[in-house]
């Protein structure tokens, strides 16, 4: 994830370094939002996922690697979209699932900026 995706794309790696609020949908576990809060320890990190046994793994994992004060997990169904702003939407290994073109427009940027794989 980080030298395949993030590394391609500086601008956005320079701004998860000076300290931005990044939104993960359909966060499983949380493992992608704990490797990028352990590189970038001036950000902050949501993960939204609508099974909640995921959420409470989430919980517990960030927990575990000592990020659980900026890396935070809710239950949401995201196709209704998400609760908040934020600088960085990202979403890993999640648009296959059902309704993919209702759940990308709920998370759709405003921005124009869009960083894809
Ligand atoms: C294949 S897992 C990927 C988990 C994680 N992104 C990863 O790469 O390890 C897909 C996840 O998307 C979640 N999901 C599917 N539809 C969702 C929705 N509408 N809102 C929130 N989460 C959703 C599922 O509950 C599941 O945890």
């Amino acid at each position: 994830m980080v030298d395949d995706w993030l590394s391609t794309f500086p601008h956005v790696v320079e701004r998860l370094e000076r300290g931005i609020d990044v939104a993960d949908v359909g966060c499983g576990a949380g493992r992608a939002l704990i490797v990028l809060a352990r590189m970038f320890p001036r950000s902050r990190f949501t993960g939204f996922d609508n099974f909640p046994a995921q959420v409470e793994r989430a919980r517990a994992n960030a927990e575990k690697a000592g990020v659980a004060d900026r890396v935070t997990f809710e239950t949401v169904d995201a196709a209704q979209g998400l609760p908040g702003r934020y600088d960085l939407v990202t979403t890993f290994d999640v648009i296959h699932a059902e309704e993919p073109k209702r759940l990308l427009a709920a998370i759709r940027p405003r921005s124009t900026t869009t960083a894809t794989t």
